[in-house]
């Protein structure tokens, strides 16, 4: 399929690749995502409403017809060889390459070696998955190179055990999901625990979804996420111990977290009713969102970026700042910390006529409030990852 290049220059990745291999490449794009509503839970098979966006991964790819992979990452200035039989995770950018090749070998795939640049525009640390673009895309590249036949579905499961094992985040499947099924005004409502989804026409007049990156780094990103994890995995294992057909808190009762693991651990019921109320929510989202209320949309992202800091403390200082200022703004319908946490981007609905002025006094009052730097630009939904040749 043929895909739009949004803005990124794509002449740029194919050039590099020209000039470092002496040979035309194969052109591929994976987007990154936002999410609407429906965080932290798409690993406790819940409900997710991410959108593709028009900041992507790119990369170049060539066969070769030794065992060797060559890498060189434009964003990182850096090149990366070695080979097939010889891929390791180094805490850098090539994990998202090599976790994917590494996967396509564990699962019996026939591949050789092959040359691959990398660049895109994706904010990377903004909590718009820059890395499960750089996965997808290298599977889409590689599924094509090779003939290997993999349907979409199995590239999405790929990429994220890639990351499980290579990068050492045991995320859900949004993010990937996302970037392979995205679909240009449309948000995706995917239910995590059986993989069925429908696509959801964003239609907001006169409303646009900005970003404000709050420029924080999430260095505690990983170790936390998989804290969450586990604690949302013990609150299951109690609740089992009384049901046992439970599965995943998707099958957990407010009335069984109440019976079973508030009085054993307060901590893990907070984070497990969490999870219980962004479901419910996300559900109600998605209606308001199909009738066009994007008032009460709103209202349920105050109350999603309320449980994130206060119930799933995955929230920091300055992205409770960023959507406190905004929350009795007239112009903005609805705010929240997107994505795993500790960082990266709020989401806010605001007026268009409404965004520079706005902008404005929220980046001024952020640098004085932080002493850091405010980046917001309005993103634009597009297809999932393709061929661009
Ligand atoms: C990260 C993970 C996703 C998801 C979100 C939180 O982006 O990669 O799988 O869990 O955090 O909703």
């Amino acid at each position: 399929m043929n895909v739009n290049t949004g803005k990124y220059n794509i002449d740029i990745v194919k050039n590099k690749f020209r000039e470092l291999f002496q040979e035309e490449p194969r052109l591929f794009r994976s987007p990154g995502r936002i999410n609407i509503i429906g965080e932290h839970t798409d690993y406790n098979d819940g409900f997710v409403l991410p959108a593709a966006i028009d900041q992507a991964a790119y990369v170049a790819v060539g066969k070769r017809s030794d065992d060797m992979i060559h890498l060189a990452s434009l964003a990182f200035n850096e090149t990366y060889s070695c080979r097939l039989s010889e891929l390791r995770p180094s805490k850098s950018w090539t994990d998202y390459v090599l976790g994917v090749v590494d996967q396509l070998l564990k699962n019996g795939c026939d591949i050789g070696g092959f040359n691959l640049v990398l660049d895109g525009d994706i904010k990377i640390g903004a909590g718009l998955s820059s890395s499960a673009a750089v996965e997808c895309s290298v599977l889409f590249a590689l599924n094509e190179l090779f003939a290997l036949g993999l349907p979409k579905m199995q590239i999405a499961k790929l990429a994220q055990a890639a990351e499980h094992q290579f990068a050492g985040v045991k995320c859900g499947i949004m993010d990937q999901f996302a970037s392979v099924f995205g679909k240009a005004g449309h948000a995706v409502q995917l239910d995590c625990r059986s993989l069925e989804y429908q696509y959801v026409p964003i239609q907001m007049d006169g409303i646009k979804m900005v970003m404000f990156n709050s420029n924080v780094s999430h260095s505690l990103a990983s170790s936390e996420y998989n804290t969450r994890r586990q604690q949302c995995e013990q609150g299951v294992a109690w609740v089992r111990q009384y049901v046992p057909n439970i599965r995943s808190l998707r099958d957990v009762s407010q009335t069984q977290l109440e019976q079973y693991v508030l009085h054993r651990d307060a901590l893990i019921y907070k984070r497990c009713r969490y999870v219980l109320d962004e479901n419910a929510r996300l559900l109600s989202a998605c209606d308001d969102l199909k009738k066009g209320d994007i008032a009460a949309l709103g209202e349920k992202m105050f109350l999603t970026h309320e449980g994130l800091s206060k119930a799933y403390e995955v929230s920091c200082t300055e992205l409770d700042w960023l959507v406190e200022f905004v929350r009795h703004e007239s112009d903005v319908l609805g705010a929240r910390m997107m994505g795993g946490g500790f960082g990266g981007c709020s989401i806010n609905l605001v007026k268009e006529n409404a965004i520079d002025v706005l902008v404005e006094k929220v980046s001024k009052a952020y640098k004085h409030a932080t002493g850091l730097t405010l980046d917001a630009f309005t993103v634009t939904t597009s297809e999932g990852s393709g061929s661009l040749d």
